[in-house]
């Protein structure tokens, strides 16, 4: 069995985003490599569509540079990525995605493929009163209500959080 498969058998039915890109972080990389359907119901395309592609596809006007340069960073230095970013469905709309992107790394410690958790989040009413991620709740999938395997893994955990 392979690593994907083992993710695919996890992943597949998840209400959160899975999206898996191979480990090649330079332009055009990386590639996605596998999407669950919750994924493909987020960004609004079909599965097909983006196995194949990089997952540049959600950028837009609105997406900010200095995040996706973070982003680029903790790729290259092969660290977890948790940030929030302007992403664009197929039709245009815009919503803002929480990312909790990491390295899976073999026995040697070399990054094979990156993995992402994605949901939707909105902007709280109000003033924020800590950190980044106390602005935005989940627009749909709330931490509570995720799955146990994906508490262990601690998915959207706190830690430094990078803005839209
Ligand atoms: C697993 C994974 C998921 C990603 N998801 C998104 C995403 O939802 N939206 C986005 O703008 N970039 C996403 N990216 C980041 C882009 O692929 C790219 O790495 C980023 O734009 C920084 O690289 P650049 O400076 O070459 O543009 C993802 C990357 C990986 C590895």
């Amino acid at each position: 069995m392979t690593v994907l498969e083992v993710i695919r058998a996890f992943a597949h039915s998840s209400a959160v985003g899975v999206v898996v890109t191979d480990a090649k972080s330079e332009r055009p990389g990386p590639t996605i490599l596998y999407a669950n359907a919750a994924f493909s119901q987020l960004v609004g395309r079909p599965i097909a569509e983006v196995v194949g592609i990089s997952p540049r596809f959600m950028q837009g006007r609105e997406t900010r540079r200095p995040a996706l340069d973070q982003f680029a960073q903790a790729l290259a230095a092969g660290e977890r990525f948790h940030g929030y970013l302007t992403n664009y469905r197929a039709d245009g709309a815009k919503y803002v995605a929480e990312i909790d992107c990491r390295p899976l790394k073999n026995v040697e410690g070399r990054v094979e493929y990156f993995l992402a958790f994605e949901r939707e989040v909105v902007r709280r009413r109000g003033r924020p009163w800590g950190g980044m991620a106390s602005r935005f709740e989940a627009a749909t999938v709330s931490s509570d209500s995720l799955t146990p395997d994906l508490k262990l893994l601690g998915a959207f955990e706190r830690g430094d959080c990078v803005s839209v």
